[in-house]
């Protein structure tokens, strides 16, 4: 199915090819039976509710299976990496279901304290190799049970920075080839509406050059070092801030309800948010706030100059 050109100039869905979408009509698409019983934007009323100012830029030690500090309807993003239940510090030995219920409490959590329109982001990697656990699927499945709309996937392409692994199953022989992953995902869903609604008009921050380079579906970039974070298992700022950049306003909210080492709270510092985290480890919590302290001042990426 591609587009064609329409009377009015805007380009409509079709059968045979046109070389672009220009006020594209897609309505037959969204009304073929293809859709039919998938979860539907609602016609909500935007509304923002206020963190109190004791919770605001801080880091809350305690689990975010319960976001008690945090209103509904208050946070503009939450951008996060989950504990991968693997046997890291910090990691329980939860099975698989008890691992998805404990993460899908979480997103339930997310849902009540987004605003309408509200993005999530997930990034996760896909574990083991006999079988493969397709955790991804898995927890694109949960939120979509909880309610939140899907809007994409991205490949985050580490190959610059993978680890050279030569875990690769038997050399030179198709009897056992295994892949190697160089990719992690980000899952972005959204809550109640496609839209986000701006009535304060908050200032929009991404460059030309971000926009056209964040909205392709393959983003890459480097790992970081674990041993230079300070953390077994940090994302790069860079991670966080594309989907800041992205998905909202500055001046607006970030929430990492597994902020570990406190990138996400750094690049919504630097690029002009306000965030809020929540962590278990007392340890990490001292670790990330003395790192934002630390950042106090700096700008992740010069918002006004062009990267590329
Ligand atoms: C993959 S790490 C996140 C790393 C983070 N993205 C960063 O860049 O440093 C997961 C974090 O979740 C925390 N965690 C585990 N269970 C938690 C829970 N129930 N509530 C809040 N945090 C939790 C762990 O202590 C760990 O720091």
């Amino acid at each position: 199915m591609t587009r064609r050109r329409r009377k009015d100039g805007g380009t409509k869905t079709s059968s045979f090819g046109s070389p672009g979408r220009i006020g594209h009509d897609s309505s037959s698409f969204y009304a073929s039976r293809l859709y039919e019983g998938q979860a539907k934007a609602k016609k909500v009323q935007y509304v923002e509710n206020k963190i109190p100012a004791e919770f605001l830029d801080k880091i809350i030690c305690s689990s975010s299976e319960n976001m008690k500090e945090l209103p509904d309807n208050s946070i503009h993003i939450m951008v996060t990496s989950p504990p991968y239940n693997v046997g890291k510090d910090y990691d329980d030995d939860l099975t698989l279901s008890e691992y998805l219920a404990f993460l899908k409490s979480v997103w339930k959590e997310t849902l009540r304290v987004l605003v309408p329109g509200g993005r999530a982001c997930i990034n996760v990697a896909n574990l083991g190799r006999k079988p493969y656990i397709p955790l991804a699927s898995f927890i694109v499945d949960d939120m979509l049970d909880l309610g939140f709309l899907m809007r994409g996937e991205l490949i985050w392409d580490k190959n610059t920075s993978a680890s050279p692994s030569t875990a690769w199953g038997t050399w030179l022989s198709p009897r056992n080839a295994i892949l190697r992953d160089i990719h992690e995902y980000i899952l972005v869903f959204c809550k109640d509406t496609f839209t986000r609604e701006n009535p304060q008009k908050r200032e929009s921050t991404i460059t030309k050059e971000e926009f056209l380079e964040y909205t392709k579906s393959v983003w890459q970039f480097s790992a970081v070092r674990a041993k230079k974070i300070g953390h077994p298992a940090p994302f790069p700022k860079e991670l966080p801030y594309r989907c800041i950049q992205l998905y909202t306003f500055k001046d607006e909210i970030v929430l990492d309800p597994f902020i570990g080492s406190g990138q996400a709270a750094i690049a919504a510092i630097e690029s002009g948010r306000h965030f809020v985290g929540y962590d278990i480890d007392e340890e990490y919590v001292r670790h990330a706030n003395e790192r934002i302290s630390a950042s106090a001042g700096q700008e992740l990426f010069p918002l006004s100059k062009s990267r590329y």
